[in-house]
């Protein structure tokens, strides 16, 4: 997938033509996966551009390094400013989404990482539409497990956790599904590739705890929050592989995938293969929110550009 990528990046503090930001094949996280990203979207309503829940972007994105030491040597007001100057810089009028990383640049062959390893900041955009088909997907479950906090933090976004979610999606493919889902250490369900998730069952929304190794999504946090607001009681909770082929509804959510049905698990159909009420209901709630069409409940989740 190439991506049609938006004219000026941000890089180490300044504005630069995309082809001109580059970095040298020494670079420790080319050769060791010590980088730190984000993924923010920026919705467009026609009137202006609103980052959606930037503040929370920044300081995850801020403590995923922390969990090894890699600086990010620039304040979060500077990341924010910078994110929303990106936009500007481009001049988007569309929706997109946003790209925020920084690495290990030039540390030689050292494992020993410290805040003293030298590092790169930068930021990308690209107008950015659904990721998954927002009418359903289907998925199944596959048989590499979830890292977990015995091997590497979950709740670090390091480029390197993402061979995880590379070869679990190899596997989900091969078996001619759309995504995969991966068990954690326990055998019990952790999450998707990039996305977390929740089944209904009797009324209820129900999702995995962080113990099992599911990142704590923004997006989980969001449906988490709606719902709370919409009498939807949700439950954090361990959820057993067999609960999820008897589950009413399962959805996904995350920043690419927003909110995605899931219309049939592991060749079993969920509901009756289509995205049920209350993903529906949650669905059109999210939508709303970020075009700002809400009754403003949550306008402080919205950053505008412009
Ligand atoms: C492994 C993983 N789980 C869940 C999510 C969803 O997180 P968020 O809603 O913050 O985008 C992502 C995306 O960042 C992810 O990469």
């Amino acid at each position: 997938m190439k991506l049609l990528l938006s004219k000026y990046v941000w890089f180490d503090g300044r504005y630069a033509l995309a082809e001109k930001a580059n970095v040298p094949i020494t670079t420790h996280a080319i050769h060791y996966g010590t980088s730190v990203f984000e993924g923010i979207r920026a919705y467009w309503n026609g009137e202006n551009l609103h980052v959606f829940r930037l503040d929370e972007h920044v300081k995850r994105f801020r403590r995923s390094g922390q969990f090894y030491n890699i600086s990010l040597n620039f304040s979060d007001e500077e990341i924010s400013g910078a994110i929303t100057g990106i936009c500007k810089k481009n001049k988007l009028k569309r929706s997109c989404y946003i790209r925020p990383f920084y690495f290990v640049g030039e540390y030689g062959i050292d494992l020993h990482v410290t805040e003293k390893a030298p590092t790169n900041v930068a930021i990308i955009t690209f107008p950015f539409g659904d990721l998954f088909s927002k009418n359903g997907i289907t998925a199944g479950v596959v048989s590499w497990r979830k890292f977990s906090d015995r091997s590497t933090p979950p709740q670090a976004k390091m480029g390197g956790n993402y061979l995880n979610s590379i070869i679990a999606t190899q596997e989900a493919k091969r078996n001619g599904v759309d995504e995969a889902v991966l068990l954690d250490h326990n055998g019990n369900v952790s999450e998707a590739s990039g996305e977390n998730i929740f089944i209904v069952r009797g009324g209820q929304l129900i999702t995995p705890t962080l113990a099992s190794s599911a990142l704590n999504g923004i997006t989980r946090d969001t449906v988490i929050k709606i719902a709370d607001n919409l009498g939807i009681k949700v439950v954090e909770r361990d959820i057993a592989r067999s609960e999820l082929v008897i589950a009413n509804e399962i959805f996904l959510t995350g920043t690419a995938a927003e909110i995605t049905p899931i219309i049939s698990m592991d060749s079993k159909k969920i509901g009756d293969g289509n995205p049920g009420e209350i993903t529906k209901k949650m669905m059109d709630k999210y939508a709303n929110i970020v075009m700002n069409r809400d009754d403003g409940r949550y306008s402080h989740w919205l950053t505008a550009v412009y």
